[in-house]
């Protein structure tokens, strides 16, 4: 299917539900797209994978959303991003342009710090891929990057109920490396994250400048499709659809409060199952 057609939606996708986070900023600021949203639900957590599983994932979910039709696929999952970004690109931008995370908070963290400490809270594959490390460095050389690595806080957020004390006490032990290195920006480096926003304001305290990737995204996805000819017409008004791999009824419910705009209903495709033991450590 030919990517260069108008009438085709942007694709995005996510290990769960953190992705939402992304699409709302696109649904905000590009309110005459149409979007197409797949939830890796029945695969989350990413964050403690191996590059090469992200890899293959990250491959298969590009394969499913390209293969309905799409002018743009945003990765909207660091974990995949950092694991596999490179290689998706150029085995696919050719067909199609590919926007990922982790390059435009590394900018917008670049421009915001005064005292060159930036701090990054991410899962543990994003962390142990160095993407962070590389792209800030690119962007601001003298800075230092301080990476907390939290296997449990995406979980705990997609799994849903109140902010508890499971929340602010993992919210707590991330933020204690980055207050004692006297970080003046944070980088929030899971689309999950802002869900938790004024928790993390909170304990970083208010002179500490949180930085997310939702508006960098929706700014690169209008430039890229403004630069290919495909941005649809302004005056129309766009649709978005869900696909998720897990419980569809489940993702709708998760997904709401991420979103923060109506879910309709939600198809559920099939993947390769992860199989058992293929966790990394
Ligand atoms: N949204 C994913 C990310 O940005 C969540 C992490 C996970 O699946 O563990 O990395």
């Amino acid at each position: 299917m030919s990517t260069s057609d108008r009438s085709l939606p942007v694709a995005v996708f996510d290990s769960g539900v953190g992705g939402l986070t992304v699409l709302h900023e696109c649904l905000v600021s590009l309110p005459h797209e149409d979007f197409l949203y797949l939830g890796d639900t029945a695969r989350f957590p990413y964050g403690d994978r191996t590059p090469a599983q992200l890899a293959e994932f990250a491959r298969e979910l590009a394969g499913i959303l390209l293969e309905r039709g799409a002018k743009l696929l945003v990765v909207a999952c660091n974990s995949a991003t950092s694991a596999a970004l490179p290689e998706l690109r150029s085995e696919l931008e050719r067909e199609i342009p590919v926007v990922g995370v982790v390059r435009p908070e590394s900018r917008l963290a670049a421009a915001a710090t005064r005292n060159g400490r930036v701090g990054l809270i991410a899962t543990p594959a994003t962390v142990k891929s160095g993407a962070y490390a590389e792209a800030l460095a690119e962007e601001a050389p003298a800075a230092e990057l301080h990476a907390v690595a939290s296997a449990e806080l995406a979980p705990l957020i997609q799994a849903g109920g109140e902010v508890d004390h499971r929340t602010l006490a993992c919210v707590e032990g991330a933020c204690r490396p980055l207050k004692r290195a006297q970080v003046d920006t944070v980088i929030l480096g899971c689309t999950h994250y802002p869900l938790v926003r004024p928790v993390l304001q909170r304990e970083l305290g208010r002179r500490v400048t949180i930085v997310s990737s939702g508006e960098a995204i929706a700014a690169e996805v209008e430039a890229r499709l403004r630069a290919s000819g495909v941005e649809n017409d302004e005056h129309r008004r766009g649709e978005y659809r869900f696909l998720a791999t897990g419980d569809p009824e489940q993702f709708r419910r998760a997904g709401t409060r991420f979103l923060q705009l109506p879910i309709g209903s939600v198809e559920h495709v099939e993947v390769a199952a992860a199989g058992p033991g293929r966790k990394a450590a």
